[in-house]
C-alpha cells in the first residue's frame, strides 16, 4: 500500500522504508500534495506488462503534470499524450522526446499545432476537418510533414459521470465516421503535407466496465479495415485511456486486477491488426499515489451539523465538486476515540465546498491533519487560486528521498 498507518500513523512506505506524513507536513505552512513516486512506477510497470501486442504507453499528463513525475517516466522510457502547448513544452522539459509525444484535444490553436509540427511529434490526433485542414496549411508553411491520426467518435455510452464521457455522439470530441471521405479527401490534396498514420479513440475516464471500451475499439477497428482496404498504410491505432479505479475502497489488488482484464482484453482485440498499439492512461496511473493533506482550523458544531473546516477544499481538488466525486478521507493520526459524523469543508466561499459530507471520522479538533485520498490525478493539475488562496505544495517520495517539487508556474511555450 503506498499510503499505510503504521502505529497509528498515516505513512508513505516505500522500498527503503518508512516516512510519516505528520513529519512531512512540517515542511509547509500550507496544504500539501504527497506522492509515492515508487509506486506510480510500480504502477506503470503493471500497466505495461499487461499488454501482449506491439505497444507503446503514453501518459495523460493531463492527470498529473509534476515535474518530478513526469521526468521519471521520461527516463524509463514511457510516452506522454499532452492535450496543449504548454503541456507540450512541459513534456519536452521533462525529457520526453518527440517522438514519443502523441497530441489530442479539440482545440489546438495555430502556435500549438505549429510547435508540434516544428518538433516532429509521434502524431496529432485530429478531432475535426478543420483541424486537419489547418495543420495541412501549417505543414505547408513550415514545410515539414506532420504526422495525423483521426480521433473516432465511436457513439457509444460510457457509464461515467456526464462530465467525463468523450465518446459518445453528443459529444464535442472526435469524429463521426460520415467525415471520412472529406478527410481522406484532404489528406490525398495535401501533396504529403500529412501522413495518415492511424485512427484514435477514447470514450471517457473513470470506466469502471471493459464493455464499452471494447465497443469503441470494435468499431473503430472496422473502420482502420476500411481505410486499409482503400490503401491507407496505417502504423498505429490509439485505444486512448479511460480505465477507472475504486474510489471507495484503497484496495490496490483490485486495481491490479482490473488492469490485467484490460490488458488481455484490449491486446486481444488488437492482437490481429498489426499495428503498434497506443494508450493513454492517466488516472489508473497516478490516482492512488497521491494523497492532499490539509489541516483542521475549525470544528463548527451546529444543531443540525458538525462541520469540520479544513485549510484546503475545491480549490486543491475540485473533483468533489465537479464530479460529486467521493474520495476516503483519513486522519493522518489515528484515535481510538469514537467516530462521529462531519461534513469536511474548505474555506471557498461557496457551499459546493464539500470534501466529504456526513463522514464518520474520530472526533476531530483544531490543528488535526485530514489526507484526501486517492489524490494522484486530476488533483493538483486542476488546484487554482481562487479566492486569493495559494497553490498546494507538491513533495515527491522516490527511492526512499522526500523532495519538495519546484513551485508550479504556467509553462510558456
Ligand atoms: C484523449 C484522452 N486520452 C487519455 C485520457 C486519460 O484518461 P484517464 O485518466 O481516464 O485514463 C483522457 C482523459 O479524459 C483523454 O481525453
Amino acid at each position: 500500500m503506498p499510503f499505510e498507518y503504521i502505529d497509528r500513523q498515516l505513512c508513505v512506505t516505500h522500498k527503503g522504508g518508512v516516512i510519516p506524513l505528520k513529519d512531512v507536513v512540517t515542511r509547509s505552512p500550507d496544504p500539501i500534495y504527497v506522492y509515492d513516486l515508487d509506486g506510480v512506477m510500480d504502477r506503470l510497470e503493471k500497466f505495461k506488462g499487461s499488454l501482449s501486442v506491439p505497444h507503446s504507453v503514453h501518459f495523460a499528463l493531463k492527470a498529473n503534470n509534476n515535474r518530478l513525475i513526469l521526468s521519471a517516466m521520461a527516463q524509463a522510457g514511457f510516452g506522454v499524450d499532452v492535450v496543449s502547448g504548454g503541456e507540450l513544452q512541459l513534456a519536452i522539459d521533462c525529457g520526453f522526446s518527440p517522438e514519443r509525444i502523441v497530441f489530442s484535444g479539440v482545440g489546438k490553436t495555430v502556435s500549438e499545432i505549429e510547435k508540434a509540427i516544428q518538433l516532429r511529434i509521434k502524431q496529432i490526433n485530429v478531432e475535426s476537418p478543420q483541424e486537419l485542414k489547418r495543420i495541412i496549411a501549417l505543414a505547408k508553411k513550415i514545410g515539414r510533414s506532420a504526422r495525423v491520426a483521426f480521433r473516432m467518435n465511436p457513439d457509444v455510452h460510457a457509464e461515467t459521470h456526464p462530465y467525463i464521457t468523450t465518446g459518445f455522439r453528443e459529444n464535442k470530441f472526435g469524429m463521426d465516421r460520415t467525415f471520412l471521405p472529406e478527410l481522406e479527401s484532404q489528406v490525398r490534396e495535401a501533396e504529403g503535407a500529412v501522413t495518415l498514420v492511424g485512427l484514435t479513440v477514447h470514450i471517457g475516464s473513470q470506466l469502471k466496465q471493459l464493455e464499452p471500451m471494447i465497443e469503441a475499439i470494435e468499431k473503430t477497428k472496422e473502420i482502420h479495415n476500411e481505410l486499409q482496404s482503400r490503401g491507407w498504410d496505417l502504423k498505429t491505432f490509439d485505444v486512448g485511456g479511460g480505465l477507472g479505479i475504486h474510489y471507495e475502497d484503497g484496495n490496490l489488488a483490485v486495481d491490479e486486477k482490473a488492469i490485467a482484464q484490460y490488458g488481455s482484453a484490449v491486446s486481444e482485440a488488437t492482437r490481429e491488426m498489426g499495428v503498434e498499439i497506443l494508450f493513454e492512461p492517466g488516472r489508473v496511473i497516478v490516482a492512488r499515489f497521491g494523497v492532499l493533506i490539509g489541516e483542521v482550523q475549525y470544528i463548527k458544531e451546529t444543531p443540525y451539523k458538525n462541520f469540520a473546516i479544513l485549510n484546503t477544499g475545491m480549490h486543491h481538488i475540485m473533483r468533489p465538486c465537479l464530479y460529486q466525486a467521493h474520495h476516503r478521507l483519513l486522519p493522518l493520526t489515528q484515535k481510538t476515540v469514537a467516530p462521529q459524523l462531519y461534513d469536511i469543508v474548505g474555506p471557498i466561499c461557496e457551499s459546493s465546498d464539500v470534501l466529504g459530507k456526513d463522514r464518520a471520522l474520530p472526533i476531530l479538533e483544531q490543528g488535526d491533519f485530514i489526507a484526501v485520498a486517492d489524490a494522484g490525478a486530476y488533483g493538483a493539475v486542476m488546484a487554482n487560486a481562487y479566492n486569493s488562496h495559494s497553490l498546494p505544495k507538491e513533495f515527491v517520495v522516490y527511492n526512499g528521498v522526500c523532495q519538495a517539487t519546484p513551485s508550479k508556474v504556467p509553462v510558456s511555450f
